[in-house]
């Protein structure tokens, strides 16, 4: 895929600048149909670094990660695992919203991004872990998980299991998707899973 403008972060530690840079990007195609640029957000004090997938219909909408359904789910699952979530800095693999629009209707489809999409936004990712440099990632989903410990990990032999990874990701925990919790034929048993996850990244900061 060809380079196109504005892909490459600028060298900051900023996370201000660097949003206003990312607010540029046409690093790939999906910032011509999206909103805006979904930058992460939070302090670049947090331990603890959440990688999503990309943002939602929502999100596009308000420009903040994780503030849909999913996000929502998400919320309710970190208070009760002891997160406090101004704490944290949330942010996505892909920072532009990725979607089909439906038949006859303007209900925007979420598509899943593809390898050259994460490929295209990794710096951002990488410019985002130097700002932050947190004690542990927690990665939702296997497009998360695999943005960060490369495309062979396997999400459903290694959830909730910390993993040491290179220096720019000291470790990772990765579980699924809250997005995935809420499709789960029982939520419930779902919802317990995932909040286990959770747990053990506590576990693993204190
Ligand atoms: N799903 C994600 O992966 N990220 C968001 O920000 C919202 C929904």
């Amino acid at each position: 895929m060809p380079e196109l403008d504005g892909a490459r972060p600028p060298r900051t530690a900023d996370l201000r600048r660097l949003q206003e840079a990312a607010a540029q990007c046409q690093g790939c195609e999906l910032y011509r149909d999206a909103t805006q640029t979904v930058f992460g957000s939070g302090p670049a004090t947090a331990d603890l670094f959440v990688v999503g997938e990309q943002p939602g219909d929502r999100e596009d909408r308000a420009g903040e990660p994780f503030v849909g359904p999913a996000g929502q789910l998400l919320d309710r699952a970190l208070r009760e695992a002891g997160f406090d979530r101004a704490h944290l800095y949330l942010t996505n693999a892909v920072k532009h919203f990725k979607f089909v629009r439906a038949e006859r209707g303007k209900r925007r489809l979420h598509q899943k991004p593809g390898r050259a999409e994460v490929r295209a936004c990794r710096p951002w990712l990488e410019a985002e872990l130097r700002a932050v440099q947190p004690r542990l990632i927690l990665a939702l989903g296997a497009t998360a998980a695999q943005a960060l410990l490369g495309p062979a990990f396997k999400l459903t032999a290694h959830r909730g299991e910390p993993i040491a990874s290179d220096e720019l990701v000291p470790a990772v925990i990765a579980t699924v998707h809250p997005s995935a919790v809420l499709r789960a034929p029982d939520r419930d048993v779902a919802y317990r899973a995932f909040l286990a996850d959770l747990t053990a990244a506590r576990s693993a900061l204190d």
